[in-house]
Formats: structure tokens, sequence, C-alpha cells
């Protein structure tokens, strides 16, 4: 049974995520969301929430039985290694993502050689996508519904009513 990670910051997760985690899908007889804990940026979701939001988001989408999530602390090949993953998946939009996937890409590869990075891209109506263009459109008050599961939309939503408060 081959395992792939999709390892990421997810805060929160897109639509465009989901998109390559479907695809991810595609491929492996499973595959891990990983949340990564300690990120040096200050998260808008907790760690905990970013995992819920994933958990209630791939309900419902083709393969999820086949989904775990969970998260990660420290070096992401270790964690690899550790779960006995083939692969790492990276979503891919645009040539602008290259070369920072490329550098972590090889350096993950030097650290663990028996670890395949795999980049997927995502569907062209996801590609100006990132979960920082949703954080920013969130912040100024703006309509994410249409970059977000609605797991996701529902917490954004939330956490304004609770900023008003
Ligand atoms: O969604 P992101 O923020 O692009 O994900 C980046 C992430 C969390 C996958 C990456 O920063 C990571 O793997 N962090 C853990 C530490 C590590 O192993 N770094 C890679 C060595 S270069």
């Amino acid at each position: 049974m081959s395992l792939a990670l999709y390892p990421g910051t997810f805060d929160p997760i897109t639509l465009g995520h989901l998109d390559v985690l479907e695809r991810a899908l595609t491929l492996f007889d499973r595959v891990e969301v990983t949340v990564a804990r300690n990120v040096s940026k200050k998260t808008l979701f907790s760690l905990e929430e970013r995992v819920q939001l994933i958990e209630e988001s791939i309900v419902g989408i083709e393969g999820s039985g086949r989904v775990a999530v969970a998260s990660f602390d420290g070096l992401l090949v270790e964690y690899a290694r550790a779960s006995g993953a083939v692969a790492l998946v990276r979503g891919l939009r645009q040539v602008s993502d290259f070369d920072y996937e490329f550098r972590m890409a090889l350096a993950n590869r030097r650290l663990a050689p028996e670890v395949q990075t795999i980049f997927l891209m995502s569907s062209e109506a996801h590609t100006f996508l990132t979960a920082s263009i949703v954080r920013e459109v969130h912040r100024f008050g703006g309509d994410t519904s249409s970059f977000v599961p609605e797991p996701v939309q529902r917490a954004l939503e939330g956490k304004r009513e609770k900023g008003k408060g």
C-alpha cells in the first residue's frame, strides 16, 4: 500500500489544496495531509483548527476514505521516514512557485534520497489561489466563498463575527 504525504501549513486549506489532494489520491493508495506544527509564520488558524478544518473539508471528496489528517513537528523527511511514506506531494501553480519548491525538494532529497517529491498541478481555475490570498481577502472584508471549502468559509465568518464582538 503506497502512502504519500501532502505536507503544508494549510492556513487555511483552499479549494486548490483539495484539488491537488484529489489528484494525489488517483496515484497513491493512501494520502496523509500532513500539517506543519512549527511554522515560522504566525498563523490565522491554530494547528488544531487547521487540522479540524481539513477533516471537515475532505468529507465527500472522491476517495476520502483513503485520506488521513495529521500534524508534524520538526523535519518533514524524518516524519516521512517514520510513517513509511514513499512520496511527498506538493502543488505547483505557477513558475513563481518553482524556485522555492525546487530548493525544498532537493534539500529533502539530500536528507532522504528514498523519499520522492511529486509535483501536481492544480486545476487552472485555481492557479492564482493561495492561502495567503485567502487571508488577505478575509482581512479586508472580501468574499472568500469561491476560494475555500464551506467549513473554512464558516470558520472565517466566525472569526469575523468574533472580531466584531
Ligand atoms: O504550505 P507551506 O507553508 O508551503 O508548507 C511548507 C512546509 C511546511 C511543507 C515546509 O516548510 C516544511 O516541510 N517544514 C518543516 C521543516 C522541513 O522539513 N523543511 C524542509 C527542509 S528544506
